[in-house]
């Protein structure tokens, strides 16, 4: 683990005006504690020419003050395959970083805590994909991004919350599987007539939100417009203003300035938009992902300076796997949607 950092005059000059950018979410006195890492892992980035990708669920210190790009699982996919640096450091969860090295195996690509799972990667394997092809021969397979590469590579396209449905629909036939997260393939299902069967995954941060938990936030805070994630169960989202991924939902809250807001998903994305948009008033549920919270700033100056953890898969699987991210990535930015009734 990375040594304690003292909070100096020298880290103060440095880091001033990154404090400008998060100061109504970080108290002055937690910020002391996070400014030395803050410096040090700002000044061994540019020592050694490695990028930070940081997911939108990351905390406010790692998302407005290390992060060299952050987004939405597509946009994370985008960057590190766009990335000129020669090494990347996911501030993320491991199919993340494992999506990096699929597109850019000649990186290292680093992740802070290999422990930072999540509940729908680990659901399914490639052997029960397989098992899929077997049992329900010619129906096209489109993979969710958060899963392993065992199971991309057993699939014919990946998707992610904001491009699903154009995925779906750019197969051209009446039957398709997405895996495996069931509530984000029941959302998908309503907004197309292409019949959607799907597995039972689903996001343990997600799934505990209720259609009830969204009535009595609109009992509580008359006015206030409800964002939701599409990993929600479709109740949620039938009581939801909009649904879309973490960026999608960022991209409302930035152009259209309601007043009031809730984000129906993780615990930081509120904080971290809230940071920037200091006009909106923010109505914070909180459920955490344990996986990203595993990523802290200690854990990140550790992994620049000891180049671990490496996300490495195997060339093989690595090929297959890369063959449906691409195919995802062939069909291009996602179509802005209303949502569902
Ligand atoms: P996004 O692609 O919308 O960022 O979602 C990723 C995720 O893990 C949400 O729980
Ligand atoms: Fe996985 Fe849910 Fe955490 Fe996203 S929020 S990483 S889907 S467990």
């Amino acid at each position: 683990m990375a040594e304690v950092l003292a909070f100096t005059p020298a880290v103060a000059r440095e880091t001033d005006a990154l404090y400008e950018r998060v100061k109504t979410v970080i108290p002055r006195f937690e910020w002391e504690m996070h400014a030395p890492y803050i410096a040090e892992i700002n000044r061994l980035k540019r020592e050694i020419g490695a990028v930070v990708l940081a997911h939108n669920y990351q905390t406010p210190e790692i998302f407005h003050c290390v992060a060299d790009f952050s987004g939405d699982s597509l946009q994370l996919a985008r960057e590190a395959a766009k990335t000129d640096a020669k090494i990347i450091v996911q501030a993320g969860v491991h199919f993340m970083a494992e999506t990096s090295k699929i597109l850019s195996p000649e990186k290292t690509v680093l992740i802070p805590d290999m422990e930072a799972g999540c509940s729908l990667a680990s659901s399914i394997t490639g052997a029960d994909v397989r098992l899929l092809r077997e049992r329900f021969p010619g129906v096209p397979i489109v993979t969710y991004v958060n899963t392993s590469a065992d199971v991309k590579a057993e699939s014919d396209i990946c998707c992610t919350s904001s491009n699903a449905v154009d995925v779906v629909e750019s197969l051209g036939v009446k039957r398709v599987f997405m895996i495996p997260d069931q509530y984000l393939a029941a959302n998908v299902a309503r907004q197309t007539d292409v019949e959607v069967l799907t597995w039972a995954g689903s996001c343990e941060v997600h799934e505990r939100f209720t259609a009830d938990d969204v009535k009595a936030f609109r009992k509580s805070h008359p006015g206030v417009i409800v964002l939701a994630h599409p990993e929600c169960p479709p109740e949620v989202i039938a009581e939801a203003d909009f649904a879309g991924s973490t960026s999608a939902m960022i991209g409302y809250v930035t152009d259209k300035r309601p007043k009031r807001v809730v984000m129906v998903t993780e615990c930081s994305m509120s904080d971290n938009v809230a940071a920037s948009l200091p006009d909106v008033e923010f109505v914070r549920p909180c459920n955490l992902c344990p996986h990203m919270k595993r990523i802290t700033l200690p854990k990140i100056l550790h992994s620049l300076q000891t180049m671990t953890h490496e996300v490495l898969v195997d060339e093989k699987v690595a090929a297959r796997a890369r063959q449906a991210v691409e195919n995802m990535l062939k069909v291009g930015p996602p179509k802005p949607r209303v949502k569902a009734a």
